[in-house]
C-alpha cells in the first residue's frame, strides 16, 4: 500500500475523476474526505463515494470556490483524522459559449470554482502542512487545456492556464518546506463532464479520431498517476505538469 495512514482530501470527488482518486486512494490505504458541494444528486452521490472507500472517510461538503466554507471544512477534517497529507484539487466546472456571449455569471462561475478554489483549498491546507512539519503533497487536476486553447472554452482554458502557474509558483515557494506541487492534465475523459459528446456518437468518434490511443480515458487512468504523485516515490518530484491524454497534445495537424 502505497499511501498507509496518510490523510488526503479530494474536491470534487462525487463523481468522475474525483471520485476515481477518492476510491484509489483509499485501496492504497489512506483516509479520504471526500469533498462535493451539497444539494441535489451529489449528497447521494458523496455519501455512497464514502461508503464504497476501502478504508474510514468522510464526507466534506463545501463550495470550494467560499473560503468560509473551505475554512470549516478542513477544520472539521483535523478534528475527524488529526492531520491532513495530500491536498489533490479536482472540483471543475465548464461553460460552453462563444467568447462574445460569455456573461459575467459565466467567467465568475467558472474561474470561481476551477482557479480560486484551488487556490484557497491549496492555501488552507498548506498552512496546516505549514504547522504540522514533515511536507506534503499538492496535486491539481487541470486539463490539456492548461495550454492548448479550445475554441467555446474561454473562461476554462484560462482557468486551467491559472491554475498552470498557480502550481508552478506553489512548487517553488514551498519546495523548502518540503511540499511537492505538481498538475496532472487529463484528455478526454469519460466522466460526466463530457456526457454531451459521449451520448452523440458523431461527437464521440470525432473525439476519438484525435486521440492517438484511440480511446477516451478512464478516471482510473488518472487516478493512476495520482496515487504516485501522492506517494512517498514521488518526493523529488514538483513543479511539472503530468499529461494523461493518451497522447491527445502531441497531436499534429493532418492537412
Ligand atoms: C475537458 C473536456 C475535453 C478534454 C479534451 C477536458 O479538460 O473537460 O471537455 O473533452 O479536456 O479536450
Amino acid at each position: 500500500m502505497r499511501l498507509n495512514g496518510k490523510v488526503a482530501l479530494v474536491t470534487g470527488a462525487n463523481s468522475g475523476i474525483g471520485q476515481a482518486i477518492a476510491k484509489r486512494f483509499a485501496e492504497e490505504g489512506a483516509h479520504v474526505a471526500v469533498n462535493y458541494l451539497a444539494g441535489g444528486s451529489r449528497d447521494e452521490a458523496a455519501k455512497e463515494t464514502v461508503g464504497s472507500l476501502a478504508t474510514e472517510g468522510m464526507g466534506a461538503p463545501a463550495d470550494v470556490s467560499k473560503r468560509a466554507d473551505v475554512e470549516s471544512m478542513v477544520n472539521s477534517i483535523l478534528q475527524k483524522f488529526g492531520r491532513i497529507d495530500i491536498v489533490v484539487n479536482n472540483a471543475g466546472v465548464e461553460v460552453k459559449k462563444p467568447f462574445v456571449d460569455i456573461t459575467d455569471e459565466d467567467w465568475q462561475f467558472v474561474l470561481g470554482v476551477n482557479l480560486t478554489g484551488a487556490f484557497v483549498v491549496a492555501q488552507t491546507v498548506v498552512r496546516q502542512l505549514l504547522k504540522q512539519g514533515g511536507g506534503g503533497k499538492v496535486i491539481n487536476i487541470s486539463s490539456v487545456h492548461e495550454d492548448v486553447p479550445f475554441p467555446g472554452y474561454a473562461p476554462y482554458c484560462t482557468s486551467k492556464g491559472g491554475m498552470r502557474m498557480l502550481m508552478r509558483n506553489m512548487a517553488l515557494e514551498l519546495a523548502p518546506s518540503g511540499i511537492n506541487v505538481n498538475n496532472i492534465a487529463p484528455g478526454a475523459i469519460a466522466t460526466p463532464i463530457n456526457q454531451a459528446v459521449l451520448n452523440d456518437p458523431v461527437a464521440a468518434a470525432n473525439a476519438i479520431s484525435e486521440i492517438p490511443w484511440g480511446r477516451f480515458g478512464k478516471p482510473e487512468d488518472v487516478a493512476a498517476v495520482a496515487v504516485f504523485l501522492a506517494s512517498d516515490e514521488a518526493g523529488y518530484v514538483t513543479g511539472s505538469t503530468y499529461y494523461v491524454d493518451g497522447g491527445l497534445v502531441q497531436q499534429v495537424t493532418k492537412y
